[in-house]
């Protein structure tokens, strides 16, 4: 891969021993994928924050790229957390796991980054641009970046995303090149969809049933927001690993790619979704109700509040959001209205990444295929799988 004389420098240590080490790591990437050079990045997002899935290993990784004196030269943000960071205490998280939650994120404050804690950073102020080149991590951001906004980024490692936050560059290839953003099959959905839990339901059957290729999703007419496409991403990025999909006549670069002979059409009907919920969701008495996979928006969270005017929630309910939105929400009187009803609205974190099994949490429903996959696989929790709507009934207890 070809370096410029000041990027030899780096790699050859006369800036100090952290860019040279992560400069390192970006050109051992970019020759396991042949890239020509490296490409600067307008932002970074770090994920592997939590200190339940990082454990001690991730711990001494950031603090050992911390001791060395790296210094991020791009902003940079960081995926949720184990815990709400000033809440922690209130919803059961153990000491122990508090002390070392906060010396990561102490660490991650040291090299530079934001203390966003968030998996929606581009619901944040610093929204990328299309075509703008990132270098980040969180996969359900990573599909939103690139389809709903048309910005590049691949879908990278938690410490491949550091280096690049270090050293402000990227190596190109992947999702970088637009010829590699094209669509490869067609997909066509004959059933109209009507909510968050249908997008996500779609996401989840197209990843599974697709996994490697890029879809290009032909939606019948009807209602569609931002909330939607969060989730379809999240859903998508969880059971196929996809990083970009385009839906005709709504994201930015469908009509770029027009031309495009595709090599298969599959067909998705309100059967397809049905199957998918039962293979995901479980006959179970929940003991929380958990609304924000990904983080709510704004918006989800007014829609929340409204739920909640003049009504008492019997279960728990966990709403989580960035620290960004929270404050917002907090401002305009929906986060009290909420907690007035006796739900709880967390930042910073979310049920799959904190230590559920050891706050005697074991059956969660959500409104997220994302959520429910994980759940039992991370959390060690059974899920079952509703629209925001029947999450907020079961809630209150009226059904
Ligand atoms: Fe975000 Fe947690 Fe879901 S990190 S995408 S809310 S699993």
């Amino acid at each position: 891969m070809y370096l410029t004389a000041e990027e030899e420098k780096i790699l050859n240590r006369e800036s100090g021993e952290a860019p040279a080490t992560a400069m390192r790591l970006l050109v051992t990437m970019g020759e396991v994928f042949d890239a020509d050079r490296l490409i600067p990045i307008k932002s970074a997002q770090i994920s592997g924050i939590s200190y339940k899935t990082i454990g001690d290993a991730g711990l001494e990784f950031i603090q050992d790229f911390s001791r060395l004196g790296a210094k991020t030269s791009v902003y940079t943000s960081i995926n949720p957390t184990g815990m709400d960071l000033d809440d922690w205490k209130e919803i059961g998280i153990p000491e122990d796991f508090a002390i070392n939650q906060k010396k990561i994120i102490s660490a991650l404050n040291d090299i530079g980054v934001e203390s966003t804690c968030t998996c929606t950073p581009y619901l944040l102020e610093n929204i990328p641009k299309y075509g703008d080149h990132l270098a980040w991590a969180e996969s359900s951001a990573v599909i939103y970046a690139n389809s709903v906004l048309g910005a590049m980024t691949n879908r990278e490692g938690g410490p491949i995303a550091l280096a690049s936050a270090i050293i402000g560059k990227t190596p190109l290839y992947g999702f970088h090149i637009k010829e590699n953003r094209k669509p490869t099959i067609s997909i066509d959905v004959q059933d109209e969809l009507k909510n968050e839990l249908d997008f996500s339901l779609l996401g989840f059957y197209i990843g599974k049933k697709v996994s490697g290729e890029i879809p290009l999703i032909n939606l019948p007419t009807g209602f569609i927001n931002n909330i939607f496409l969060k989730t379809l991403g999240a859903a998508m990025a969880t059971s196929g690993g996809q990083a970009i999909y385009h839906i005709k006549d709504i994201t930015p670069e469908s009509k770029d790619f027009k031309q495009e002979k595709l090599r298969e059409k599959i067909t998705v009907k309100r059967y397809d979704l049905n199957e998918t919920k039962e293979s995901l969701s479980q006959e179970i008495d929940p003991d929380i109700v958990f609304i924000g996979c990904p983080h709510c928006s704004i918006e989800e969270i007014e829609e929340i509040s409204e739920i909640s005017r003049g009504i008492r929630f019997v279960k728990k309910l966990y709403v989580c959001t960035s620290r960004h939105v929270w404050k917002i929400a907090k401002s305009k009187g929906y986060i009290d209205k909420i907690e007035k009803a006796g739900g709880r609205v967390l930042k910073d974190t979310c049920m799959v990444v904190t230590p559920l099994e050891r706050m005697g949490i074991s059956r969660v429903m959500t409104n997220s295929s994302k959520a429910a996959y994980y759940l039992p696989t991370l959390c060690k929790s059974k899920a079952c799988l509703r629209d925001l709507k029947g999450c907020m009934n079961y809630a209150i207890d009226r059904n």
